[in-house]
């Protein structure tokens, strides 16, 4: 039991962070910001909201929305507190580390890796819709072989530019920290510009007779509309993985785990107001309502700036979810869970090149061959359980050590957490008992990888291993 209970110390990690040499540390509060709004503001604003509203809610989606952003408030809270704490790569995996021991970090950092990873994957397939629509509205027609995954259409093979899509953010992500940074920074303006564009210019033909009835479906379509729009609000998370990227972690990633959640919530909540003011919210259900809104209304040119804008949204998706997804990846080998070949930086970019090259052809091969139908459901389940687990930690944290330095601290502490752990909960129960199943695969699968390998190699099983005979009993439970 001690052995599966193992936990790093985090004096240590807080000494390892200040030392740590292998990452360059290059990103600003602006810079992770943008990063954070790069994960957030995807196809959830651009897709999702439309087709909540249209299915579930109405145009009481707003509702929805401050449903869904609750819950990922009181997570990011706790995310903040720890990231001030424990500003090391690997997010929720390294806090479970420190606060629950290696089985449970293992079994969270397995979740995350699949998340990420399927994230990445469908967000690639989302993308090469939205860029074939985009060529078709041009006239360039795309041979049917190469526009879809088998049975996603007749003759389909593969998705040509879902593959292109994911290899081209590795090849990036593998340049350096401080160029893919930049690259996000530009998707995010553009990003961000159009999101005020479609805000501004819609709210002059919001017809308020569009918002009656305001919620057809009542109370349990706006909790059936929150548990789909909850895939909206997360993406912070994501970004707080780079924290050994980060030039003041304890500081700036607290603040930008914050300002983006914030930011976007305010863009999500107008957003929401002016599509089911500008068009009746039955007609919104389709894979580019937003885009498709502005042509009902007869503004073409809004339109074409909406899909670009849309193009570059879901751009810096893919992107911050393949960013954390090598991170969590090299934090797990670099404490030795994996095989420690894949924790090496590249010599010259300082990036962990060889996990992300990795998923970069895993997430290819999955977005260019699979219909991805049932992905989003697993991606909430995973990162609903990251939440649960990050909330929990913050209460057991403030019990056992409430000596550490903090640089920020969740309020209302237990109150905030346990309403995020109710909230993930009740979420995770509205999902399909199918998903569970997956999940529960994934996990055992995981599980099985912990005891054949991780549980022998791990840095701690081989510090314990070194250390006196007493130590090899059990680390001194610390935290
Ligand atoms: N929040 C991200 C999106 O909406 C995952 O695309």
């Amino acid at each position: 039991m001690s052995v599966l209970l193992r936990k790093k110390d985090i004096d240590v990690l807080q000494q390892e962070a200040e030392h740590e040499k292998d990452l360059k540390r290059s990103l600003g509060p602006w810079s992770l910001t943008a990063l954070g709004l790069g994960a957030i503001i995807g196809v959830g604003i651009f897709v999702l909201t439309g087709v909540a509203a249209a299915t579930q809610a109405g145009p009481a989606v707003i509702i929805s929305f401050i449903i869904a952003g609750c819950a990922s408030a009181a997570a990011a809270l706790c995310y903040a507190e720890f990231a001030s704490l424990i500003p090391v790569a690997g997010s929720a995996y390294t806090y479970s580390y420190a606060v629950l021991g290696e089985l449970l970090a293992w079994v969270i950092g397995w979740d995350l890796l699949i998340e990420y990873t399927l994230v990445v994957s469908s967000v690639a397939i989302g993308l090469s819709g939205y860029f074939n629509s985009l060529l078709s509205s041009v006239g360039i027609q795309l041979p049917a072989a190469i526009s879809g995954a088998p049975s996603t259409g007749p003759g389909r093979v593969v998705d040509l530019f879902a593959i292109l899509f994911c290899l081209f953010t590795a090849w990036l992500l593998t340049r350096g920290i401080k160029e893919s940074a930049r690259f996000n920074t530009v998707a995010v303006i553009i990003k961000l510009t159009v999101v005020v564009v479609i805000i501004v210019i819609g709210a002059f033909f919001v017809k308020p007779e569009n918002w009656h009835p305001f919620a057809p479906f009542g109370f349990s379509g706006i909790m059936g509309g929150a548990a789909l729009v909850f895939f909206a609000v997360f993406g912070y998370d994501a970004m707080s993985t780079a924290a050994e990227e980060a030039k003041n972690p304890q500081r700036d990633i607290p603040f930008a785990i914050l300002a983006s959640l914030g930011i976007a919530l305010v863009f999500y909540i107008l957003i929401s107001l002016v599509l089911t003011g500008i068009v009746p919210y039955q007609t919104l259900n389709n894979s580019a309502p937003v885009a498709n809104a502005f042509q009902a209304i007869h503004m073409p040119f809004v339109s074409t700036l909406v899909s670009i804008g849309a193009l570059a949204g879901i751009t810096s998706v893919l992107f911050a979810f393949m960013l954390a997804a090598a991170r969590v990846w090299f934090a797990l080998s670099r404490d030795g869970l994996l095989p420690s070949w894949f924790a090496k930086t590249h010599p010259v970019h300082k990036t962990p090149y060889r996990p992300t090259w990795l998923l970069g052809i895993i997430t290819a091969a999955v977005a260019g061959f699979t219909p991805i139908a049932v992905v989003t459901e697993l991606v909430n389940i995973g990162t609903l359980s990251a939440f649960i687990i990050v909330c929990a930690s913050i209460i057991i944290l403030r019990k056992r050590r409430p000596d550490l330095k903090r640089g920020f601290k969740t309020p209302l502490v237990p109150l905030l957490p346990i309403i995020g752990i109710g909230f993930s909960l009740w979420l995770i129960l509205s999902l399909q008992p199918i998903t569970w199943l997956r999940f529960g695969i994934w996990l055992a699968i995981g599980l099985l990888i912990y005891f054949l390998y991780g549980i022998r190699s791990s840095k701690l099983a081989r510090k314990q291993e070194t250390d006196s005979p007493k130590a090899a009993e059990g680390i001194p439970d610390t935290v």
